[in-house]
């Protein structure tokens, strides 16, 4: 199983590479938004530079199919790592999946986004996306699991031999990663705020400054046992 880092700060895309975690980066406006990119093109230059041979999904900015096209075939040519993200329908209720298919078509990965159902995830994956992002956080604001739809989706994809691959992305809490990972997600897509605390445990803060401690006092009891070593070998 990957994991992407759901982010558009650098440094913290930095910080997660270094740790040997990090397989890809995801954005989408509201990353972009947030995260302060004042210069589209200049940040994705720069997080697929940092990201070398890992993908790195931008997603496009409107609900016009024309400009979905040209924005997605624009982002691709800027770096060989870019993966295009389209929208399976836009706010209007329209397919998108004529988009989805003409990019891949033309040799353009795409991730097929804000997917909330069983049912767009696979058409999605029939119209050739490269990767299905299924929305855990906002399926389960809806009141459905999200552990369900993914298992679904994932054992579709294998039944039928699918090469897609599914992304778990609106995560929200630890739980919701925990359950992306244990129902089949190939990727999930992991806002920075919360890698610090899957690795953290409190119990294992206490168990480390134990043995700290007692390597302290062994130290000490060796240094005492060399001592009186060497003093009774001097008598
Ligand atoms: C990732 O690909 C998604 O765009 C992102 O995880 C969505 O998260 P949200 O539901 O918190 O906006």
């Amino acid at each position: 199983m990957k994991i992407f880092i759901d982010s558009a700060d650098i440094l913290q895309i930095e910080t997660w590479l270094e740790q040997g975690i990090v397989d890809g980066a995801t954005t989408n406006p509201s990353i972009m938004y947030k995260d302060g990119i004042s210069d589209l093109r200049a940040a994705v230059l720069d997080i697929s530079k940092l990201l070398g041979d890992r993908p790195l999904s931008v997603e496009v900015t409107s609900n016009d199919q024309g400009i979905m096209l040209s924005q997605g075939r624009s982002f691709a040519s800027w770096s060989r790592n870019i993966v295009v993200k389209i929208p399976v329908i836009n706010e209007f209720g329209d397919s998108c999946l004529g988009v989805i298919h003409a990019l891949v078509q033309e040799g353009i990965a795409v991730n097929a986004t804000a997917i909330l159902s069983f049912n767009q995830a696979i058409l999605a994956a029939k119209a050739g996306a490269t990767y299905v992002s299924i929305f855990a956080g906002r399926v389960a604001d809806e009141g459905n699991d999200p552990g369900i739809v993914i298992r679904n989706v994932r054992n579709w994809i294998e039944d039928w031999g699918f090469k897609t691959e599914i992304i778990v992305g609106s995560i929200r809490t630890l739980m919701d990663i925990q359950n992306a990972a244990l129902s089949g997600a190939h990727v999930i897509t992991i806002p920075p705020q919360f890698l610090p605390k899957m690795v953290d445990h409190k119990y294992t803060r206490e168990t480390v400054r134990q043995f700290v401690q007692d390597a302290e006092r062994a130290e000490e009891q060796m240094v005492k046992a060399q001592g009186v070593k060497v003093g009774s070998s001097k008598k």
